[in-house]
């Protein structure tokens, strides 16, 4: 079966899609996009990541092209018309085709593109063993709340990160963590979760709210503070979450082990948990 994309409107094979070479989105990187985990054909989270990106679209001053329902049928559709039970669907807009001028242009039609890609979740090998990071300072701009198709600074980390054997890079702003090049990260120390708070520094990721709200439902102490680089390094645990790598631990850091090098008590519970609760999602949703 071939892949099935959509754009502005109309659903073809990738290898049809075309958009003009002076799409900002080309030119300026000037576009948004979200990714959301399909399960079982049944987006997960939907209505938040819809929310979020709205959030970034009022970001970038750009006005949403569709409603709430017609991203949902969308979705729904794109899910339909490419194989698989399990998927993850991609999808941008960007602020459309005008002449390269860095202003906004006046009265441009955003273009949307989506795909849909096979969802693969971590090998069982990387939820039992862990996996390795390396640091870095975070060079990126200070708007990463806004998802960016802008990626650069990311693309950038996450090589350095496939450079080194570690499945990604860790970032700190000033002594502070942030987040990793595409996840969030999570701390346990003495017993509790500890993750840097929502703002302008880090994705408000998706995962990340159902990690917090599973630790508050749980009974698992939870904080959402600024989290100083000495305290992750002694930290008993350290986690990155997101969409396709859900909860996963990190059990060395720039070769140095984490903990005892294996993926810690509390990240078992939560990984439990986070696989108990899609499976509840997805009976409810079917
Ligand atoms: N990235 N932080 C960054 C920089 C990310 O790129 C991502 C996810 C996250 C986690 O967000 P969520 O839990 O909503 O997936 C945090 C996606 C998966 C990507 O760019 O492919």
């Amino acid at each position: 079966m071939k892949d099935i994309v959509y754009l502005n409107g109309e659903f073809m094979p990738l290898e049809d899609a075309r958009i003009p070479v002076l799409d900002r989105g080309f030119i300026f990187g000037d576009g948004v996009y979200e990714v959301v985990p399909v399960y079982s054909r049944h987006p997960f989270r939907l209505a938040e990541h819809l929310r979020r990106l709205q959030h970034s679209l009022d970001g970038i001053r750009l006005l949403n092209p569709l409603s709430d329902d017609e991203w949902t049928k969308l979705i729904h559709d794109i899910v339909a018309r490419n194989s698989g039970d399990d998927q993850a669907v991609y999808w941008q807009v960007t602020r459309g085709a005008a002449k390269r001028a860095h202003e906004f242009p006046l009265s441009v039609k955003p273009t949307v593109f989506m795909m849909s890609n096979a969802m693969t979740t971590p090998p069982r090998e990387q939820v039992e063993n862990g996996v390795p990071c390396i640091t870095m300072s975070d060079f990126r701009w200070l708007k990463c709340d806004i998802k960016s198709v802008s990626l650069l600074g990311n693309c950038l980390a996450k090589q350095l990160a496939v450079d080194a054997d570690a499945l990604e890079v860790v970032m700190f702003r000033d002594g502070y963590l942030t987040e990793a090049s595409a996840s969030n990260v999570f701390v346990v120390r003495d017993g509790v979760l500890l993750t840097p708070p929502k703002n302008h520094l880090v994705l408000p990721g998706i995962t990340y709210d159902v990690v917090i709200e599973l630790a508050e439902a749980n009974g698992i102490p939870f904080e959402a503070r600024e989290v100083h680089e000495t305290e992750l390094r002694a930290a008993q645990e350290v986690w990155v979450t997101s969409s396709t790598k859900e909860v996963l631990a990190v059990t060395s850091l720039d070769g140095r082990a984490v903990g005892d090098g294996k993926p810690g008590p509390v990240f078992r519970r939560m990984h439990a948990l986070y696989q108990q609760f899609k499976q509840t999602v997805m009976r409810r949703a079917a």
